[in-house]
């Protein structure tokens, strides 16, 4: 599926700046905020990733690609960081993240929607991932948004702008019919996020043995906010 909607689009140059989240077909660069290294880097992540039939999503800050075995070198230091793990199971080994990376660049080739690498576009660093899961809560299944970025990176609305291009994503192309985040009461961040991208606590539940808020929202909730 990825491949074949990668051959349908064309690679547009944009230079106007202030793009806001345009799904994986053009390749559009704020040019107020990068400097010409920067640039000359994001613009050949973004057409190697198109020429390789690549997904990509792009936000004024930020690009979404999908993640490669190669990514394993820059993801390992920030799955050590209890900061960047802060609401899971604890940090990961280099094994671990390895068996991570296998598992989602495996659910990308089997075609399902996945997890994003995050790349700052100033710098071109891989500062995180966001994107989907596919979860079974309270024995229904559900679409997760989840994400998790480089504490460096932290308060700057990074997060939101990921986590928004994802959402969108998901009722404009994929056709979803709702969207939740699984989170933790005491991650006041997380749940600054999910409130920032219009989205509501549906009910409070035990989630693989932690307490956990249901944040949703659906399809006709993000409709009718951006009139589409
Ligand atoms: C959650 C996380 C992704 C947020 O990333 P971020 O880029 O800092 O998020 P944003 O800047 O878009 O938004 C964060 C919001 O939380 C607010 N915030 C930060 N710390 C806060 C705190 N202790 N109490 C209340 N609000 C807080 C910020 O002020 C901001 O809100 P604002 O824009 O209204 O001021 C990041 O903290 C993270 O990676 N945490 C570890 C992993 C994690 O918890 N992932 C989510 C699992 S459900």
């Amino acid at each position: 599926m990825h491949l074949r909607e990668a051959s349908r689009t064309s690679v547009k140059l944009d230079v106007s700046g202030g793009v806001a989240s345009r799904a994986y077909s053009s390749v559009s660069v704020g040019m107020s905020i990068m400097n010409r290294k920067s640039l000359s880097l994001c613009l050949y992540v973004v057409v190697a990733a198109i020429l390789s039939g690549e997904m990509i999503l792009e936000t004024p800050r930020l690009i979404l690609r999908p993640f490669r075995e190669e990514d394993l070198d820059l993801l390992a230091p920030l799955t050590a960081n209890p900061d960047f793990m802060r609401s899971s199971l604890g940090i990961y080994s280099r094994e671990q993240t390895a068996a991570f990376l296998d598992k989602v660049i495996n659910w990308q080739h089997r075609g399902p929607p996945s997890q994003f690498a995050v790349v700052h576009r100033a710098d071109n660093r891989l500062i995180g991932y966001c994107g989907f899961l596919h979860q079974q809560v309270d024995a229904t299944d559900e679409i997760e948004i989840a994400y998790r970025l480089d504490p460096d990176y932290w308060s700057r609305g990074l997060a939101t702008e990921a986590v928004t291009a994802v959402r969108d994503r998901a009722f404009r192309n994929l056709k979803l019919t709702r969207v939740i985040s699984l989170i933790h009461p005491d991650n006041l961040p997380s749940r600054r996020v999910a409130e920032k991208n219009g989205m509501k606590i549906e009910k409070k539940t035990v989630f693989r043995g932690f307490p956990t808020l249901v944040f949703v929202i659906t399809r006709e909730e993000w409709s009718a906010a951006h009139g589409a």
